[in-house]
């Protein structure tokens, strides 16, 4: 290219040719030269310092590349200059100002040179070196090239530190395997946080040992009546492990007060007349209570937070909280101010839905805002929200009438609605300074398959990365759509059912 172009965000589209780059979630600010870096079979991986959190990145990079490229691409600890054509990644002496999660990325025909001052802002900005490469280097078998990386600039870091996807392993039981393919996606656009609903009416997902027959039974059936399943605390730690190598904390949810019926009918005892409630395999909510006047019942919150809890090296544990409607308020809010010492007594920040706003919630308690008029209630307690407004960013929420899978209780989400709102002004009284991220819910009582998953999250969830991720000013639909349009050749690369929706001009 004979050009140079050098402009800062939000008018990437405009001087950037639309042939070399579409990155989500947009970057802060992109300069570009016009100039080219090649990958070629002589490229390396330099890494710096040598520890083991950047040589994991420069590991899992190298794994990314490897299978398109058939290069070798071997990742070493940098001594001296990097050799020209070789990739460096560094947290050495760089710019504090970026943040946990920041990273610059400067590319030019001898180099790239990815700089953050911490590893999860390396992980990130190698996602955005894999948005630069073409499409087909995420082909899970040898492809032709040429691997090109258009050259300049990229400073980068997030509007909000929790960008979250929520999957509903309850409804319907998905497996670790299908759960770490739904992390390494996630990965791609920047999200942050994979929040697990592993307890429901229809289906209890994990081993609690203490309490065996939740999983047993109450993991042993599912929506529509299948076999359901349940994690192993074995699995479940893996799984944890394998988002952490991907900068994903996983936030364990187990609903409670209402939404136990898988827990009422494993345990007699949890049930204030003492008789087991059957298995549900129905889609109805509200119906369900924990017996708040009995003290077993607290033996059990401790005994089931502590033991995930003891699984989870993330801050978080998240107790529902959400439609309790078989709770006597005056009881419910009780109980959510006691679960809510019992989560800090094992060390961690309680997360639940709004309604938790109810009760008095302790300063680093989090409330998820799915409908609005309560979320108000913790900000005016002080507490931070995240935004998740059902009618902007429920995933299993149709598209159209036509849309096969999925509920419309709370609207239609085309991709453009999906896109086109913002977390700081979709709620009253909900402001920026209030809000900790936004996160996207997958319900499934109508998802039955990885498939199913991938179509109603893709490309909806790209969307609220870029919401989660990029500065709101200059956020553009009619922009956004056609970088959402090149995408579609990464996510076929990928292998990924995703909708292809009509406002999108699909490459
Ligand atoms: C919810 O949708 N019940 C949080």
């Amino acid at each position: 290219m004979s050009s140079s172009a050098t402009e800062t965000v939000p008018s990437v589209s405009k001087t950037a040719p639309t042939s070399t780059i579409a990155l989500i979630p947009r970057p802060v600010s992109v300069t570009l030269t016009g100039e080219t870096f090649t990958l070629t079979a002589d490229t390396q991986i330099l890494v710096e310092p040598e520890g083991p959190e950047c040589r994991a990145v420069g590991e899992y990079l190298a794994e990314r590349l490897r299978p398109a490229t058939s290069y070798p691409l071997p990742v070493q600890a940098a001594t001296g200059a990097p050799p020209p054509g070789s990739i460096y990644l560094t947290t050495s002496g760089r710019d504090p100002a970026l943040g946990e999660e920041g990273y610059e990325l400067t590319v030019t025909p001898q180099a790239v040179v990815l700089s953050a001052p911490r590893p999860a802002g390396l992980f990130w900005g190698v996602q955005t070196l894999r948005q630069l490469l073409p499409p087909a280097v995420e082909s899970p078998t040898t492809q032709a090239g040429p691997w090109t990386i258009p050259a300049g600039s990229i400073r980068d870091w997030p509007r909000f530190p929790w960008r979250g996807m929520m999957l509903d392993v309850s409804r319907h039981f998905f497996g670790p395997e299908e759960v770490r393919r739904l992390i390494d996606l996630l990965a791609l656009y920047k999200i942050n946080r994979l929040h697990l609903h592993l307890s429901d009416d229809q289906g209890w997902r994990i081993e609690i040992r203490s309490w065996p027959n939740l999983a047993l039974h109450g993991g042993s059936t599912q929506v529509g009546g299948g076999p359901g399943g349940y994690y192993t605390q074995e699995e479940y730690a893996a799984l944890v492990a394998y988002a952490q190598s991907r900068h994903i904390v996983i936030v364990p949810e187990i609903d409670m007060p209402g939404h136990t019926n898988a827990a009422l009918a494993s345990y007699p005892e949890l049930n204030c007349d003492g008789v087991a409630r059957p298995l549900y395999t129905g889609t109805e909510v509200g119906f369900s209570s924990l017996c708040l006047e009995k003290e077993v019942t607290y033996r059990f919150v401790d005994d089931v937070v502590g033991e995930i809890a003891a699984l989870t090296p993330g801050p978080y544990f998240h107790i529902g909280g959400d439609e309790a409607m078989a709770t006597p308020l005056p009881h419910y809010i009780a109980f959510v101010e006691r679960v809510q010492r019992i989560v800090q007594s094992h060390g961690k920040q309680m997360v639940g839905w709004e309604e938790i706003a109810q009760a008095s919630l302790l300063p680093t308690s989090v409330a998820q805002v799915w409908h609005g008029g309560m979320g108000r209630e913790a900000v005016r307690q002080g507490n931070p929200v995240i935004m998740s407004p059902a009618f902007k960013a429920y995933l299993d929420m149709k598209y159209t009438p036509d849309t096969p899978l999925g509920l419309h209780w709370a609207g239609y989400i085309e991709v453009r609605d999906a896109y086109e709102w913002d977390p700081a002004t979709v709620a009253e009284g909900i402001g920026e300074e209030h809000i900790l991220g936004v996160e996207a819910p997958l319900w499934t009582e109508t998802v039955q398959t990885m498939a199913d998953i991938e179509w109603m999250t893709f490309p909806r969830l790209m969307g609220y990365a870029e919401i989660g991720w990029s500065p709101a000013p200059g956020r553009d639909w009619e922009e956004y759509r056609v970088r959402l349009g090149r995408h579609g050749p990464r996510l076929e690369a990928l292998g990924v059912n995703f909708y292809r929706s009509p406002q999108v001009p699909w490459e």
